[in-house]
């Protein structure tokens, strides 16, 4: 976060950092120009301990940062900025060749003070400082390999340059001051337009404005978008935390989904029109969304739909068969692993499709076509509503491709299927039942497994109790052995062709003592287990748009355990919302 005006920098920079929390919340630090000097803040821990002696700094810029650890622990001394000499640098990415510009450095006589990669970025542009900092900054770029959005000030001079690849910065215009940020919400308020920077883009900001440069300092054009954050999406609005806000909001995600996909329909079906492979890929939720993709887009015949990791898919060799379309599933639209992965696609000839809550980020620029997810921010963490959004936008997209008769679905209901299953469910007995267990296993088949793994993995992010996601068949073939009295098993069956061969590994789960939940929309399901197990009656619905609720179900109990532990759900320790490093 930066900011140049005439206002406290200080301040200003602290109420960014505090809407950027999610991205990163090990450690946070502020540095500000005042009087041509520098004066720096920076410790462990969350941004609202820097909220008293941030107020104190004042100046009138300022650079400031919130950190998700790479490369050192989350301390005092790794926390950005990172200063050497008269330069004061803050960096969201990661610096590949760190070692050898750090080594290199040293033999130079610099002392390096942190374990960062980050800490090589100042030094080097100090060493590259010939009176001009944006120079400095170029030079010291051309020699970075890895992903920057780094800001940099200097003693004696009010303003801030930014250099950016391949991790996000925007700038924006205030009133008689300027912002630069790594995302949105942190200009919520502020900045009613956003000017979003290219890769190998430079920029420099002062109170009276903006330029972008290239990397030959010839001044580029970007234009200014709507800046979509709103305030109210950054406040609690009377709710104990995001987590629970956000899923109260999912049945308007999915319904402004649902209606935005009909502008970008046409689009859609040109895309995929004579696609013989259709590759689904994501990471995380995204992934668990994209995986759904797969199941939808598997109904439709003569069409070949395989879903992975993008982690994995980037580093897979690409076969082009036939017209190839990738659909990459993102939240953010910034996770390296999915934006690379998309790259590599798109560049290999294949046509991309992005399914994304953020329409200014990198996978949005890099799809041939982008299906909006109009889920909003989502402050919390753990993904709620935006993995809700992306199944409507999924569901949609495969049953735009094909009549009635492969997928029936009516996804119209969706919101209200949502909205019902959070106002009657009673999940308070089996959050408890998940508190006190040793292992939570969440089964499924078909589509339900998708769901499960979702369940498993919102369970294990805000509860930290061990567990994972398993096909119902597979447990007979070894996970069978965790299972005792202190581990329990979440089945979730909804799929009618596939109840009964469900129904056989909840009896064998059963048999073998451990403890057992059942989230089904089937009333045969019910009756079977209602005596022997702790079921969750889900409304009963087409099986395309089950994964909605039982997603709800799974997430509101993720949600209660996380509040019966203590734990703090927005926040779950080691992680952060946005993952723009490998
Ligand atoms: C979700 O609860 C997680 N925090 C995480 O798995 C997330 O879904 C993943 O990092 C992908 O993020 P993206 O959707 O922004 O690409």
């Amino acid at each position: 976060m930066g900011y140049a005006g005439s206002g406290n920098a200080g301040k200003t920079v602290y109420e960014g950092l505090l809407k950027l929390e999610y991205r990163g919340y090990d450690s946070a630090g502020i540095a500000v120009l005042s009087g041509g000097k520098t004066e720096l803040i920076k410790s462990a821990g969350r941004v609202e301990k820097l909220g008293v002696p941030a107020q104190k700094l004042g100046g009138t810029v300022g650079i400031g940062h919130t950190r998700w650890a790479t490369h050192g622990k989350p301390n005092d001394v790794n926390a950005h900025p990172h200063r050497a000499g008269s330069v004061t640098v803050v960096h969201n990415g990661e610096i590949e060749n760190y070692a050898e510009l750090k080594a290199a450095l040293i033999a130079k006589g610099e002392k390096f003070l942190s374990e960062t990669d980050s800490e090589v970025i100042p030094r080097l542009i100090n060493n590259f400082y010939e009176g001009d900092l944006l120079a400095a900054v170029v030079k010291c770029a051309r020699m970075l390999k890895g992903s920057y959005a780094l800001l940099a000030i200097r003693d004696g001079k009010e303003e801030i340059v930014a250099a950016k690849f391949r991790s996000p910065v925007i700038l924006g215009p205030g009133d008689g001051c300027n912002y630069i940020a790594s995302d949105e919400p942190a200009l919520a308020g502020k900045c009613r337009s956003v000017c979003v920077l290219e890769d190998g883009d430079f920029a420099k900001i002062t109170k009276d404005g903006f330029e972008v440069y290239d990397e030959n300092l010839n001044p580029v054009r970007r234009g200014l978008t709507a800046n979509e954050a709103r305030e109210q999406s950054l406040v609690l609005c009377g709710y104990p935390h995001y987590m629970i806000k956000e899923l109260w909001e999912a049945p308007a995600a999915v319904k402004n989904t649902l209606t935005a996909f009909g502008e970008v329909s046409g689009k859609v079906r040109a895309a995929l029109d004579g696609a013989k492979k259709i590759i689904f890929t994501g990471c995380g939720t995204a992934y668990h969304a994209a995986m759904l993709g797969k199941r939808y887009f598997a109904e439709i015949p003569q069409i070949s739909a395989e879903a992975e990791y993008a982690g994995e898919l980037r580093y897979s060799p690409v076969y082009p068969c036939g017209k190839t379309v990738l659909i990459a599933v993102t939240q953010s639209g910034e996770t390296a692993d999915t934006v690379e992965a998309a790259r590599l696609y798109r560049d290999a000839g294949a046509t991309v499709i992005a399914v994304t809550n953020c329409p200014h980020s990198a996978i949005s620029r890099i799809a041939h076509v982008v299906v909006p997810v109009c889920a909003g921010p989502e402050i919390c963490v753990a993904a709620t509503k935006s993995y809700s959004a992306q199944i409507a936008a999924l569901l949609s997209m495969a049953a735009s491709l094909v009549d009635g008769a492969h997928i029936p679905v009516d996804a119209g209901f969706a919101p209200e299927l949502i909205s019902e299953t959070l106002e009657n469910m009673d999940i308070y007995a089996l959050a408890e039942m998940c508190a006190r267990s040793r292992g939570v296993y969440f089964m499924g088949r078909g589509i339900d497994y998708a769901v499960a793994l979702e369940g498993s993995l919102k369970l294990k992010e805000v509860s930290y109790i061990p567990g994972g996601g398993y096909p119902s068949g597979e447990l007979k073939h070894g996970t069978l052995a965790l299972i005792d009295g202190s581990t329990l098993s979440v089945f979730i069956i909804t799929d009618e062709a596939l109840a009964a061969k469900s129904m056989d590994a909840v009896e064998q789960t059963l048999s073998r003592g451990g403890m057992v939940a059942v989230i089904t929309t089937l009333p045969q399901v019910q009756a079977q287990f209602s005596r022997r197990a702790e079921v969750i009656k889900l409304p009963e619905c087409q099986k395309y748009i089950a994964p909605l609720s039982a997603a709800a179900a799974l997430q509101l109990l993720a949600y209660r355990v996380a509040v019966i532990l203590g734990k703090d759900p927005d926040k779950p320790r080691n992680l952060a919302k946005s993952v723009t490093v490998e």
